[in-house]
């Protein structure tokens, strides 16, 4: 059986839920935080290390302003009001991604990082204005800066997921298959699952039959 530390998601589908069913996008991102909050609960029962999500890319910003806005209110909402909770479940959170975003946000987001920093139980990585090549693109400036040896080492040590293992399983829903500037060196030898449901409707059945599938795979890393 594969040892299962670490699972990435990619949460896609949330604007043709909210359309299909309630004629608007940002009502498919509110029941899509309801879908993040099952698989929090079910990551800490399944005994699981890290939980990486994609909740915002450096692309996304080409979205509408109500849709940017509605998205950072939710995020802004769930943390005022998720954070004692998460801290007592002993979990704990960390933004993976540019934090150069409104005063507040930025502001809530350190104070929430920092309360439950010594956490131990699940850590979940919040790719927030995260892009993949901008992070590779600014490890190789650090690498070139500090007159190190370019190697996997010193790449890995500058990337924002320093000290934490590469995913052994990403999950994509919302029936689309591609990696959408995610984790693109970390995600070398991860088994990739796409789903063809909606975010909003994916839930912890779907994840515990994949963390089932992934289990019984063969990883041969190469050899055979
Ligand atoms: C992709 O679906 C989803 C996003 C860009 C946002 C993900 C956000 C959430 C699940 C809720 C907020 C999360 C937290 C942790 C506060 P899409 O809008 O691209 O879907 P589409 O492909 O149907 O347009």
């Amino acid at each position: 059986m594969n040892p299962l530390n670490h699972v990435a998601i990619i949460m896609d589908g949330n604007g043709r839920w909210g359309l299909k069913y309630k004629r608007s996008r940002n009502s498919g991102h509110k029941a899509g935080l309801n879908t993040v909050e099952k698989i929090i609960k079910e990551s800490l029962k399944q005994k699981i290390k890290y939980l990486t999500l994609y909740a915002f890319s450096t692309e996304n910003w080409k979205r509408p302003k109500n849709e940017i806005n509605y998205l950072f209110n939710l995020l802004e909402n769930f943390l005022v009001n998720k954070i004692n909770k998460l801290h007592e479940q002993n979990i704990k959170l960390k933004i993976i991604g540019n934090k150069n975003l409104s005063k507040k946000l930025s502001k809530l987001l350190s104070k929430s990082e920092k309360k439950t920093y010594f956490n131990s139980k699940l850590q979940i990585n919040l790719a927030l204005n995260y892009g993949s090549k901008i992070e590779l693109l600014n490890a190789f400036k650090k690498i070139k800066r500090n007159n190190e040896k370019i190697n996997e080492k010193n790449l890995t040590k500058h990337l924002l997921t320093k000290n934490i293992p590469d995913p052994e399983v990403l999950i994509r829903t919302g029936d689309t298959k591609r990696l959408s500037n995610f984790l693109l060196w970390q995600l070398a030898y991860t088994e990739i699952f796409f789903v063809r449901k909606l975010w909003p409707d994916f839930n912890e059945v779907d994840f515990v039959k994949i963390i089932k599938k992934f289990k019984t795979i063969k990883r041969n890393f190469g050899s055979i």
